[in-house]
Order: structure tokens, then C-alpha cells, then sequence
């Protein structure tokens, strides 16, 4: 490969630019900091002293191994839950060592596990020590063994526990939920056990059964969205995650204000910087301008959606290609679109991708599932006398941030 043309020396073979990441020229002192899933240091947190020091109070007791309060975390995506539940947990988990008590610690994302077995699976195994004896197989055993297991851990290993279920509202049923709160007083453990359930849902509380709810305890917390000028210094935070005089003046607060539309989604503003940086890193420039924005929303966005449906069974993806195109292919403003016609489209992708469909029912309930998570709406209709109801659907997405989730592939002619 040639040397770049613009006659820095210091330029060498950008194919090995990745290998020492504080090069002269670089866009990026400590990129790090902007990874989504970075927890910041406590000086680096923005606005959330009161949940902080709420949420501590709650689950309190368990540094001591006295039982702490179980707590529900709601706010919309990107309001600070996930971390404020890690940093608390994390504080107590130190606390606790401090005081000579045994404190487990463990988050599981709900979104990313397959059922329950699944999750009880991955807390014990999360919290498992070589000490306890006890192995945890990640298959090959009933649900009812893993919870054993979980139970043996924690009381060999533990004086008290605390259980964060991230994206609790991604669990197909309460029984995790149930079976955790009252393990100690059916006396299946002797181990308090706080839990912090997540959810992004604001209605999730209603869909949960009286019998979780009270076992969970009232304790609510509400997480509301980031202001401008908090979204600017979460932003100004971590602006060491640059070189010095990278970023031009402009860009923190233009991230801020575009983050500040979006509901004040603090990730959102994160990954816009992240990605505004990345593209002046690749096109070898040497600052980090406003424009370059408005061409990182595209990138930030795509992130987002390919996060959303990670989760998802694979025709999710289809089902989402297919409402694409259609919406892609409309010309009036009418893009809400019956299931039979998305199911015609779906077929369509099907065949491009070399798969069989699933059956109507099953894309039926894979719609449910996309409207669950707002990437699309659902609406029921009315046919009219005699004709019953149906239901209509539409993407909230851009069409083409769909189809950038897989370059190449998805995009079929819906001859509209
Ligand atoms: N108050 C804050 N100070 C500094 N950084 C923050 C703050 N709130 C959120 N962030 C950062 O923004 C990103 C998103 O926050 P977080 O993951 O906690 O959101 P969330 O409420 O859990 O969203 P979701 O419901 O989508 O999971 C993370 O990278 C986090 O570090
Ligand atoms: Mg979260």
C-alpha cells in the first residue's frame, strides 16, 4: 500500500494504523469511553445523585447481608438505568468486601437470553466460584436443577445477593421473577436476594401479576429523560476519549441538542460523537466537524436497530425487510400496510435469502413482537360490514437504515 499523499511522514501503513491506537494525528486518545457498555467513573455521571443514593438505600441492607428491597427501574431507552443499577451494584459489591460479607453481584440482559432456564443458567453461572463444588453446564439440565444450583452457590458462597434483570420486560413470563423474590421464605435459600428489575416499558408494571408485584415490592423509581444541557456535559465528560484539539467547538453541544430531540437519549449521544469521530478517522481528517453529524446519524441509528433486534428469531429480520420495502416503495404518505400484504413481501425476501417461510400465524406474532419493541406500530382495523377486523402495520424506522443493517442483501422488487 502506498504512503498517503498528503505528505505526512508520520502517516505509515494505514493497514496497521489500529496497533498503537495514540498515534500522532490521531482522532482518538481513549475510544473506550465511548463504548456503550463502559461504565464511567462516578465523577463522569451525570444528574442521577438522587436515584444513585435511592436506589443505595433500597438495597442497603445487603452489604450487611441483611435483606435489601427489591426495586423497578422505568424510564425511556438511554436515560441512565442500566447504569446507574451497575454502578450501585458495584459500590455495594465493594462496600461489602470492605465489611467482610460476601456479596454476589450479577446483571443479566433479559433481551439476550433464551427463556428461563437460560437465565437462571447464566446467574449462577455468573456467580458460580471454584470453592462452591458446583458446576454449571450451560445445557443438559432441567430449569429446576439450574435453580438448585443457584441456590447451593449462594449459600455456600454468599451472605446476600443482588440480581439486576436488565430488559425485564423481554422475559416471556413472570416465573424467574416469582421464584427469586420468594426463594427465602420458601425456604429454598437462606440468602437475601435484592432484585433490581429494568425496563424501558412504562406500562410494563400493569402487564405483571399481582402476585409478582407484591412480591417485588412497591418500590418504583422513574428515570426521565436527559435535558440539552445535561446530555452536554455527559458529552463534555468524556471528551478526553479525544485527542486534544480534535474535536472543533461546535460538536459537543450540536451532538447534545440532536441527542436532546431523540427523547434525550444519552446513548444516542455517545454513539453519534463515536461515530462522527470514526469518520474522520477513516477519511483521515484531521478534526472532528458538525457536518460530520449528520453523516454519523445514519451509522448511530443502524447501531440502534441491529441492537433492538439482536435478540429477535431471524425472520424478525425478514419480516423487517419486508416492511421496508414496502414503505421504501410507496408513493403516497400511506405507509401503513396489512399483514397479508407484508406476508406477500416476506415471501419475497424469503427466496432471496434461500429460506423457507414460517407460517402467517408465526409472522403474525413476530409483527407483535416488532411493535413491542417500537420498531414498528400495530393498528386494528375494521373491513367494514361483515369483512371482521385486520390489522395494519407500519415501520418507525427509516428504510433505509433497515436495509444498511445488511449491505447487500433484503432489498426486493415490491413493484409498487
Ligand atoms: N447520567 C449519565 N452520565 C454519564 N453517562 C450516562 C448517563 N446516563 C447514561 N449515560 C451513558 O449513556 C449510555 C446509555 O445509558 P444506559 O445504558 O444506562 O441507558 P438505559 O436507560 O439503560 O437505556 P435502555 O433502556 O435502552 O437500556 C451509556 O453508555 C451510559 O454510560
Ligand atoms: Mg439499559
Amino acid at each position: 500500500m502506498e504512503q498517503s499523499e498528503d505528505g505526512d511522514l508520520d502517516a505509515g501503513d494505514e493497514l496497521f494504523e489500529e496497533v498503537d491506537g495514540d498515534g500522532k494525528g490521531e482522532i482518538f486518545a481513549n475510544r473506550e469511553l465511548l463504548n456503550i457498555d463502559h461504565v464511567p467513573d462516578e465523577n463522569r455521571i451525570v444528574g442521577r445523585d438522587e436515584h444513585i443514593t435511592e436506589l443505595a438505600n433500597e438495597i442497603g441492607p445487603a452489604v450487611t447481608g441483611s435483606p435489601p428491597n427489591s426495586v423497578i427501574l422505568y424510564g425511556k431507552t438511554g436515560s441512565g438505568k442500566s447504569l446507574v443499577a451497575n454502578h450501585v451494584m458495584e459500590r455495594a459489591r465493594r462496600e461489602a468486601q470492605r465489611r467482610d460479607r460476601r456479596l454476589a453481584t450479577v446483571t443479566v440482559d433479559c433481551a439476550q437470553s433464551r427463556g428461563e432456564a437460560d437465565t437462571v443458567q447464566t446467574i449462577a453461572d455468573k456467580i458460580n466460584r471454584p470453592t462452591s463444588g458446583v458446576t454449571v453446564p450451560t445445557r443438559g439440565i432441567s430449569t429446576n436443577e439450574y435453580y438448585n444450583r443457584l441456590w447451593q452457590i449462594l449459600g455456600t458462597e454468599y451472605d446476600a445477593a443482588l440480581i439486576t434483570l436488565d430488559e425485564v420486560d423481554r422475559l416471556s413470563d413472570d416465573d424467574i421473577l416469582m421464584i427469586l423474590s420468594r426463594a427465602r421464605e420458601a425456604g429454598k435459600v437462606d440468602v437475601p436476594i435484592g432484585i433490581i428489575s429494568i425496563s424501558n416499558k412504562v406500562n410494563f408494571r400493569e402487564q405483571m401479576t399481582e402476585r409478582v408485584k407484591s412480591s417485588l415490592g412497591h418500590n418504583e423509581m422513574i428515570f426521565d429523560p436527559y435535558g440539552g444541557e445535561q446530555l452536554r456535559q455527559i458529552l463534555e465528560n468524556r471528551k478526553d476519549a479525544f485527542q486534544e484539539d480534535v474535536l472543533t467547538s461546535g460538536v459537543i453541544p450540536k451532538t447534545a441538542a440532536l441527542a436532546a430531540q431523540r427523547h434525550g437519549d444519552a446513548r444516542k449521544a455517545i454513539r453519534l460523537l463515536r461515530h462522527a469521530g470514526d469518520y474522520a478517522k477513516t477519511n483521515n481528517i484531521g478534526t472532528v466537524k458538525e457536518s460530520h453529524l449528520e453523516l454519523a446519524q445514519e451509522q448511530a441509528e443502524v447501531e440502534r436497530l441491529k441492537e433492538l433486534i439482536s435478540g429477535l428469531p431471524p425472520h424478525s429480520k425478514y419480516v423487517l425487510y419486508a416492511l421496508a420495502n414496502l414503505t421504501d416503495g410507496t408513493t403516497n404518505s400511506d405507509d401503513w400496510f396489512r399483514t397479508t400484504v407484508i406476508y406477500d413481501v416476506y415471501e419475497e425476501v424469503c427466496k432471496a435469502e434461500a429460506t423457507d417461510t414460517l407460517t402467517t400465524d408465526t409472522i403474525r406474532g413476530l409483527l407483535n413482537e416488532l411493535a413491542f419493541l417500537e420498531i414498528t406500530e400495530s393498528n386494528q382495523e375494521h373491513g367494514g360490514m361483515g369483512k371482521g377486523t385486520y390489522k395494519e402495520h407500519r415501520l418507525l424506522w427509516d428504510p433505509n437504515v433497515v436495509f444498511k443493517m445488511n449491505p447487500g442483501s433484503a432489498q426486493v422488487d415490491t413493484d409498487r
